[in-house]
């Protein structure tokens, strides 16, 4: 990852970073190939990549927010198996599971990182929509990681089917 992106993660989100809930997201499978941490870091790095590209034509928009709003959206998702029922349950209840998780690792956890957080599923999961840029910045990363997700599994499928 680019020193850039690296150093913003780890300036915004060491608590995170450092946490065992993060930890434990290596261990968890998500979109078939990958995992919840891998997820988390490319949803951060996609996130902070459209924050500097938004600087570039001169709009500003709260990294720290972001950073720490990305790393915790899916945290809620661990252990999914045994604490929810079905996906459908799993898409609805785990942006405020993760939203739970969040105020415990993160002291002061911004409102607007708590929101983006809760509201990243938007407009799935019959999630309430973004209110704030930072919101949709967030929620658009996590479905351009989720979809590039699918288009590499895709490409894996057709090389194993060679
Ligand atoms: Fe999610
Ligand atoms: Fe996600």
């Amino acid at each position: 990852m680019k020193r850039r992106y690296k150093n913003d993660i780890e300036r915004y989100g060491s608590d995170i970073l450092k946490s065992e809930e993060l930890q434990h997201a290596y261990d968890q499978t998500h979109h078939t190939w990958s995992t919840v941490g891998e997820h988390t870091l490319r949803v951060a790095a996609a996130s902070l990549a459209i924050c500097y590209a938004l600087r570039k034509i001169h709009v500003s928009t709260d990294t720290s927010a972001v950073v720490k709003g990305a790393l915790c959206h899916d945290l809620g998702i661990l252990g999914r198996y045994e604490k929810y029922k079905s996906n459908k349950e799993c898409s609805r209840r785990h942006p405020a599971d993760s939203v739970e998780i969040a105020r415990k690792l993160v002291e002061d956890l911004p409102e607007k990182s708590a929101d983006i957080i809760g509201r990243h599923m938007w407009p799935a999961g019959h999630s309430k929509a973004p209110n704030s840029l930072e919101c949709v910045i967030v929620s658009v990363a996590d479905k351009y990681a989720a979809i590039k997700d699918k288009v590499h599994d895709l490409f894996r499928e057709d090389n194993s089917s060679d």
